[in-house]
């Protein structure tokens, strides 16, 4: 038998290293992004692996205006929820996320074509956070109730019978980044004869 190539370059070491070091980040420094890295990384979450080549997803890039009236939005549902004490905290830190990217995916009424492609748009998700978090970006995937809000289509001009918002993406320089610990994949690893 032909013995496998040695696989230990220090390109790979580094990959690793942009794989396990990415963390979610939720606090950023107040210096935008470069709209050609993020538009660079959308392209790169295309290459995303998706079944049967659907190209599933669509990337919103709100601007200032658009992003004033998704977090109005929040502040808003989370004031009538949550009292306008917690309503104005929200609208303070949505403020001050520098970067906005909602994702979306189209509805399918063939429900394990639908599962394969938000799969796809996860993958392709993922592609857009660790490319960012080479350049030395952060990011926050997240999927809070707003994302399911028909409100929020309205703002972004999405139509909620042919598409759901797979994340709102945060994204930007990291002022603060968290520590996190995975559990030893031995624990997650079964390995069959
Ligand atoms: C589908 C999805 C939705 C998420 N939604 C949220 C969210 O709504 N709020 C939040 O704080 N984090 C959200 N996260 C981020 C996770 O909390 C985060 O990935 C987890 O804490 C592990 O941290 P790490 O990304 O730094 O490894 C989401 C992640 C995924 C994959």
């Amino acid at each position: 038998m032909k013995k496998a190539p040695s696989y230990e370059t220090q390109e790979l070491r580094e990959f690793a290293r942009v794989l396990r070091g990415r963390r979610t980040i939720d606090q950023y420094i107040q210096t935008p992004v470069p709209d050609e890295l993020v538009l660079e990384a959308i392209e790169l979450a295309t290459w995303a692996p998706n079944h049967y080549v659907t190209e599933p997803w669509r990337f919103i890039l709100p601007g200032e205006e658009t992003i004033g009236r998704i977090v109005d939005l929040c502040a808003e549902t989370v004031a009538a929820q949550k009292g306008p004490e917690l309503g104005e905290h929200k609208r303070k830190t949505w403020s001050q996320k520098p970067g906005w990217l909602v994702v979306t995916c189209r509805r399918n009424d063939d429900k394990l074509r639908e599962r394969e492609d938000y799969a796809a748009c996860s993958a392709a998700v993922q592609n857009f956070m660790l490319y960012l978090w080479k350049a030395g970006i952060g990011s926050k995937w997240t999927s809070g109730a707003v994302t399911r809000d028909e409100r929020l289509f309205e703002i972004i001009g999405a139509d909620p019978a042919a598409e759901f918002v797979v994340g709102m993406i945060w994204f930007g320089y990291p002022k603060i980044t968290p520590q996190q610990s995975r559990t030893d994949s031995d624990e997650v690893l079964t390995r069959l004869p």
